[in-house]
C-alpha cells in the first residue's frame, strides 16, 4: 500500500509531465459502468443495464451485486478500449465507494482497488452525488455551457432528492431533501401499482406525453423549510386507483395517459415549487438538474418555462449524464485528482457516504 503522501508526490509529478486520465467505475445500484476522461475531456462512457430486475418490480440487491461481478471486466474493457488507451496510460482510477447498495459497492470498489494496486496508481474514492453534480462539467465533443459557482442543483433520482448549493467542484450544501421517499421512487411506486414494469419512471414519462396533467388531482403534502415528502402521494395514488377499479375494472387501461400526466404533473410541482422556494431564499439564479429523474421530459420543459418566466439560467445535462453512469465519477476523480485528494487501499464502500 502506497502511504497517502506518497501518491499525492506521484500525483505533482504526473501533472506536470503527462495528460491525465482518470479511469472511473461506478456501480452504486444496478448499472455497471466505466468511463475514460483524459484532461477532462470524455474519450468513453460504457454502462451495462441490469435487466434481471425487471420481473421483481424493483432493484434486487443481491441479483445486482451478482450482476455487476459478471459485468465489471467486460464494461471496463470495453471502456478502455472505446477510449483508444492503454490500460498503461491510466493516471488514476476513480471509484463510487457510496451511498447506494452495499454489495453492488463492493464489487466497484474491490475491482477498483485491485486494478490500482496492479497497475501501481492512485486510487480516488467519489461520492455518488457529487458525481451527479459534477456531470455538468463533463466535456464531450458537443459540450455546451457549464455552470458557474455558485449555482443550485437539484439532484433527483431513484435513492435521492436534493437541492444542493454548490460553491465550488468540492464545497457542496445540501439544503433542502426528502424526509422519506425520493421523486425517482415516487415515479416507481406509481407505475408499479400501474402495473408498469421497473423501472417506471420513464414509462410514466412516455405515457405522459399524451395524457391530461390536469385530469386528475393528488393531495401534495405540506412539508416545512426546502424538504420534501413522497411516501404519503403514493398512498394517496394508491387509493384513488383502488377506489376507481373497483368501479371500472379497465379504468387504467382505459385512463393511462390522463394517469401519467396527473401523477407526473403533482410530483414536478413539489419539486418545482421548493426548487423556487430555494432560488428565493438564496437569491441565486443558475440553476441545475442532476439524477436519473431529471432525464424526464416534464421536468426538463418545467425548468425551460422557468427559465423564461424568471430569467434564471437552466442547466439540463444530456440524457446520458443524467441516470447513473461512470463519465460523471471520472469527472469527479479528475478534479480530485489535480487537488491531490487521493484514498488508500484501506478504503471501503461507504453505503450511507454524505455528501
Ligand atoms: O440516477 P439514477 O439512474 O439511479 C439512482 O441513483 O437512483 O436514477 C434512477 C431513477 C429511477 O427511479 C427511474 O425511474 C428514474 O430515475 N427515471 C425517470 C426517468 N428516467 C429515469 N423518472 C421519470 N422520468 C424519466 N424519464
Ligand atoms: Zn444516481
Amino acid at each position: 500500500m502506497l502511504p497517502v503522501k506518497r501518491l499525492k508526490n506521484r500525483a505533482k509529478v504526473l501533472n506536470m509531465n503527462q495528460p491525465i486520465v482518470i479511469l472511473g467505475i461506478e456501480s452504486s445500484c444496478d448499472d455497471t459502468a466505466a468511463a475514460v476522461i483524459k484532461n477532462g475531456k470524455l474519450l468513453s462512457n460504457i454502462v451495462a443495464n441490469q435487466d434481471v430486475h425487471k420481473q421483481y418490480g424493483g432493484v434486487v440487491p443481491e441479483l445486482a451485486s451478482r450482476a455487476h461481478q459478471q459485468n465489471i471486466i467486460p464494461v471496463v474493457h470495453q471502456a478502455i478500449k472505446s477510449a483508444g488507451i492503454n490500460k498503461n496510460d491510466i493516471s488514476a482510477i476513480a471509484f463510487t465507494r457510496g451511498p447506494g447498495l452495499m454489495g453492488s459497492l463492493l464489487v466497484g470498489t474491490s475491482f477498483a482497488k485491485s486494478f490500482a494496486m496492479g497497475l501501481n496508481i492512485p486510487l480516488i474514492e467519489v461520492n455518488h452525488m457529487q458525481g451527479h453534480v459534477l456531470a455538468h462539467f463533463i466535456e464531450d465533443n458537443e459540450s455546451g455551457r457549464f455552470p458557474t459557482f455558485p449555482f443550485l442543483c437539484l439532484t433527483v433520482s431513484g435513492g435521492h432528492t436534493q437541492i444542493v448549493l454548490v460553491k465550488n467542484h468540492f464545497d457542496m450544501t445540501v439544503i433542502g431533501e426528502t424526509i422519506d421517499d425520493a421523486a425517482g421512487e415516487a415515479f416507481d411506486k406509481a407505475a408499479k401499482i400501474l402495473n408498469l414494469p421497473y423501472p417506471g419512471g420513464p414509462l410514466i414519462d412516455k405515457n405522459a406525453k399524451t395524457g391530461n396533467p390536469l385530469q386528475y388531482k393528488f393531495t401534495k403534502p405540506s412539508v416545512p423549510d426546502l424538504n420534501f415528502s413522497f411516501s404519503g402521494l403514493k398512498t394517496g395514488f394508491m387509493n384513488f386507483i383502488n377506489t376507481e377499479t373497483s368501479k371500472n375494472s379497465n379504468f387504467v387501461s382505459e385512463n393511462l395517459s390522463d394517469i401519467c400526466a396527473s401523477i407526473q404533473h403533482t410530483i414536478i410541482e413539489m419539486l418545482m415549487s421548493k426548487l423556487q422556494k430555494a432560488m428565493v431564499q438564496t437569491g441565486i439564479k443558475q440553476i441545475a438538474i442532476a439524477g436519473g429523474v431529471a432525464a424526464n421530459s416534464g421536468l426538463r420543459t418545467s425548468l425551460k418555462e422557468l427559465e423564461e418566466k424568471e430569467g434564471c439560467t437552466v442547466f439540463i445535462p444530456k440524457f446520458q449524464y443524467c441516470t447513473d453512469n461512470a463519465a460523471m465519477i471520472a469527472i469527479t476523480g479528475y478534479y480530485k485528482y489535480m487537488k491531490g485528494e487521493f484514498s488508500t487501499q484501506t478504503t471501503s464502500p461507504s453505503p450511507r457516504y454524505a455528501l
